[in-house]
């Protein structure tokens, strides 16, 4: 074997180097070149019958070009790699069935609230909001519950630093609102309130109520029961019995607690309804002349005044029977297994 071969072998171990596209073409002409049987081998083993000064000269030669093609192969193999690594990841298979991106789901009383509203905006109800930190005066004396009225236990209250209150009714932008705007009128009240109150299944310290007032010169318990009804038929998408009873609210008179026959029995008596066949939803009543006055208004039947009636339900409660919630508490709890069900 002589130098002129060996500078073939190596001219000719590069070129297949250059030429091999994959790892395997590449293992390929290691075997071939650097092998155990490979042609450098050959080379080394034929060394042998030489003179001892050409074996020096022609094994030196030869082990060099070995780990030089070595060195070679090596930084092909990385190249090859690093090549396939990115056509991997370009690599893009269509029949592989798409990740299902999960969407964000709307709370229950964002739902209960934007369906409340949506119905009373078609029966021409503007909504109107106050602030949840309220003044005294517009919580509870411009509502006919002067300090020393025992109805203030009712609604008894957060008394914040600042002088105000956290508010334990929407019924306080009944008077906000009248104070700004010359009935007639028609609004909805959506908002939080909060309580002092201990919480179990069915009570919150912190609730949604949606207040409801209406205006004019001749309106009666009959115009309530008519806006009532149309609401609780569009709300729960069905015909709903419900009736009123005399109850007692010191900013209106005569007022009356409305109540919706189970949706569950159907009025025939079940846990649900805790066996009356009957859910109280809702307060309700004729604005009481002093709110009235209160909010600068005359009231009738003085001359040119005014007659309205007032209701206030718990968005909560609404939404437990239309969606099936039994515990009031999931709503504020942030538990995602309670809101991906919406
Ligand atoms: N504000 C009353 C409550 O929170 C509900 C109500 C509103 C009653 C309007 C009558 C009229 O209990």
């Amino acid at each position: 074997m002589s130098k002129i071969n060996l500078k073939k072998l190596e001219n000719q171990a590069k070129k297949d180097i250059k030429k091999a596209e994959n790892l395997k073409e590449l293992n390929l002409v290691f075997s071939r070149y650097l092998g155990k049987k490979g042609e450098l081998n050959s080379v080394l083993r034929s060394l042998e019958k030489l003179s001892l000064k050409e074996k020096a000269k022609i094994g030196k030669k030869a082990n060099f070009i070995k780990s030089f093609l070595k060195t070679e192969i090596e930084k092909k193999s990385s190249l090859i790699k690093e090549k396939e690594r990115v056509q991997a990841e370009d690599w893009f298979d269509v029949t592989v069935p798409g990740k299902k991106i999960t969407l964000g789901h709307l709370h229950p009383l964002t739902l209960a609230r934007r369906k409340v509203e949506e119905i009373f905006q078609s029966m021409g109800f503007f909504v109107a909001e106050g602030p949840d930190m309220e003044k005294e005066w517009y919580n509870f004396d411009a509502l006919n519950i002067p300090k020393d009225h025992p109805a203030r236990d009712l609604w008894d209250t957060f008394y914040l630093k600042n002088g105000l209150l956290l508010r334990t009714h929407t019924s306080p932008v009944q008077v906000r609102y009248m104070e700004k705007n010359n009935p007639p009128l028609r609004i909805i009240v959506p908002g939080n309130v909060f309580r002092h109150e201990a919480t179990d299944a069915s009570h919150e310290f912190q609730l949604f109520q949606v207040e409801g007032l209406m205006v004019d010169r001749e309106i009666s318990v009959a115009n309530l029961k008519a806006v009532v009804g149309q609401f609780f038929k569009s709300f729960f998408e069905k015909d709903i019995n419900f009736r009123l009873r005399p109850d007692y609210f010191p900013f209106t008179e005569p007022s009356f607690d409305i109540a919706i026959e189970c949706l569950v029995c159907r009025g025939k008596k079940c846990p649900a309804c805790k066996e009356t066949g009957w859910m109280e939803v809702a307060g309700a009543g004729m604005v009481h002349p002093n709110v009235f006055k209160n909010s600068g208004l005359i009231p009738a039947p003085l001359a040119d005044g005014w007659q309205g009636w007032a209701f206030g339900f718990g968005l909560e409660r609404m939404a437990m029977l239309k969606y099936k919630i039994n515990d009031i508490r999931l709503f504020r709890s942030n538990d995602l297994r309670f809101l991906k069900q919406f």
